[in-house]
């Protein structure tokens, strides 16, 4: 697609976008985080501009430029990244959640930096759940007929974890990537399948995040209708 001359086919639509990589902090110098450069994310605010939606990009901890156009709103932690989309989906024709959101949290954060002791070895990490923010914003559907697409980074049997995963989220859309010692985390490239709640499969052959970007879009046009 020539995003000079891209049609501008979501003209008229909110779409929210979470990208980036959740941090959860131990102390005020450590945290629990992921791989996640925010790039494809980045990518889809671009297109969707682009395409002429309003765009509202949530991001977490990324060392990316604001995309021309979008409004941005920075979460550093899951909890935080919640809030941002909740709000921001309340009158969101489509909600995507590129975001890799920490799953756990350490249970306690300790106000001071936490020491070294002598001779001793440290203790576990007490760890508790994090909301999932994907299945809660497509349980609710803040608005009639919104959609909300999901994305999976899979090691192994990656279509039947990503099929069971897009019942279990509850989301239309769920972009499906295999990811390896070089794929998918912090490279401008990417490959996938895109899974639709209504059984469709899409394949996106390695290419650049934009390429990907726009499918996502052309589905999502497709299903707004
Ligand atoms: N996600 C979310 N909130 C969480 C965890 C994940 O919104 N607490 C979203 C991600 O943004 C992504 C999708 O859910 O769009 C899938 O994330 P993934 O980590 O693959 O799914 P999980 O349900 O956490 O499964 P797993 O145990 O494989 O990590
Ligand atoms: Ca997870």
């Amino acid at each position: 697609l020539d995003r000079g001359t891209a049609a501008p086919d979501l003209a008229g639509r909110h779409v929210v976008i979470s990208a980036g990589g959740t941090r959860e902090p131990l102390d005020p110098v450590r945290y629990l985080g992921n791989r996640s450069s925010g790039k494809q994310g980045y990518a889809l605010a671009r297109t969707a501009v682009a395409r002429g939606a309003r765009v509202t990009l949530v991001e977490a901890n990324t060392a990316l430029p604001d995309p021309a156009g979008a409004d941005v709103l920075r979460a550093g932690t899951a909890v935080q990244l919640r809030e941002a989309v909740l709000k921001a989906a309340a009158d969101a024709d489509v909600v995507v959640m590129a975001a890799a959101v920490a799953d756990f949290r350490p249970a306690a954060y300790a106000t001071g930096k936490i020491k070294k002791k002598d001779g001793q070895e440290p203790g576990p990490v007490a760890l508790v759940r994090n909301p999932d923010i994907l299945a809660e914003v497509a349980a609710e559907r803040a608005r009639p007929g919104q959609l909300v697409v999901g994305f999976a980074a899979e090691t192994d049997d990656v279509l039947a974890n990503g099929r069971a995963k897009l019942r279990r989220k509850g989301c239309d859309l769920l972009v499906v990537n295999e990811v390896g010692e070089r794929k998918t985390f912090g490279s401008e490239e990417n490959e996938a399948v895109v899974l639709g709640s209504d059984g469709s499969e899409t394949a996106v052959p390695y290419g650049p995040k934009e390429a990907l970007a726009d499918v996502v879009w052309d589905l999502v046009a497709a299903r707004l209708g």
